[in-house]
């Protein structure tokens, strides 16, 4: 069967068998990624996953990036999005104006200073701002609780790591910066979405085209801080 990748060409649709019932969710895995148009896509362009399409749609949607903005990204690993922001504000390799955190370790990509860190460690606000060099213009995070298929569990956990991104960026983002957060559709908590209407000019949830239709996830887009002494 073919489908029509992102380039609008026709691709034959990859079928993979398997040997045996115990790996058939690493089968149905395997097979979405040979037939995801975006998984092509960013292997061409040369990015790390096809998360980097999320935030590139969002960019192109609510203008979050310009020339020498400083940048954080939160649950950074692989590094697609780090790779797009540094593409975005035009951070160098002798200047790096991207700061990325994750527990997991992360490849060096030019112009992004990588800490390898849990953000839910009380030093970690300190260490982002230390690697910055000054107030983050846009904090990113695409953080993402370790899914343990219990749906209220996994929602609660990315739920609270989105609340601590949020208060990051309350505390310590300049004004008029924005933040992006990803949440979980099912509701975000109503105090954080009431908090960042306050302290944001605008605020919208956001589906990215190429995130898939079937997960829950959705980002937050909160545009044009007002300051923290308005958070
Ligand atoms: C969906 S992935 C991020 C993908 C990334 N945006 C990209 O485009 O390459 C979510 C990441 O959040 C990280 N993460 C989860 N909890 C974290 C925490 N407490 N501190 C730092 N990173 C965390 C995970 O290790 C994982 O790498």
């Amino acid at each position: 069967m073919a489908a029509k990748g992102g380039d609008g060409r026709r691709r034959l649709k990859v079928r993979v068998r398997t040997a045996n019932k115990h790996s058939a969710s690493s089968t149905r895995w395997l097979q979405r990624q040979l037939n995801d148009p975006y998984v092509a896509k960013a292997q061409a362009a040369g990015y790390r996953a096809r998360s980097a399409f999320k935030l590139i749609e969002m960019d192109e949607r609510h203008k979050l990036f310009r020339p020498g903005d400083r940048v954080v990204d939160l649950g950074a690993a692989p590094g697609s999005w780090s790779q797009v922001a540094a593409e975005r504000v035009g951070s160098s390799a002798d200047r790096p104006t991207v700061v990325a955190i994750d527990l997991l370790p992360m490849a060096a990509l030019p112009g992004v200073v990588a800490l390898q860190k849990d953000f839910l460690d009380d030093d970690a606000p300190d260490a982002l701002l230390d690697a910055l060099g000054g107030p983050p213009d846009v904090a990113l995070s695409d953080m993402a609780a370790p899914t343990t298929g219990h749906r209220k569990t996994d929602h609660l956990r990315t739920t609270h790591l989105s609340e601590v991104a949020a208060d990051f960026a309350l505390n310590h983002l300049a004004e008029g910066g924005h933040f992006v957060t990803k949440v979980f559709r099912g509701g975000t908590e109503r105090d954080l979405l009431d908090t960042l209407k306050r302290a944001f000019r605008s605020v919208h949830h956001v589906k990215p085209p190429s995130s898939r239709a079937e997960s829950v996830e959705l980002y937050l887009v909160a545009r044009e801080f007002r300051g923290s002494g308005n958070a």
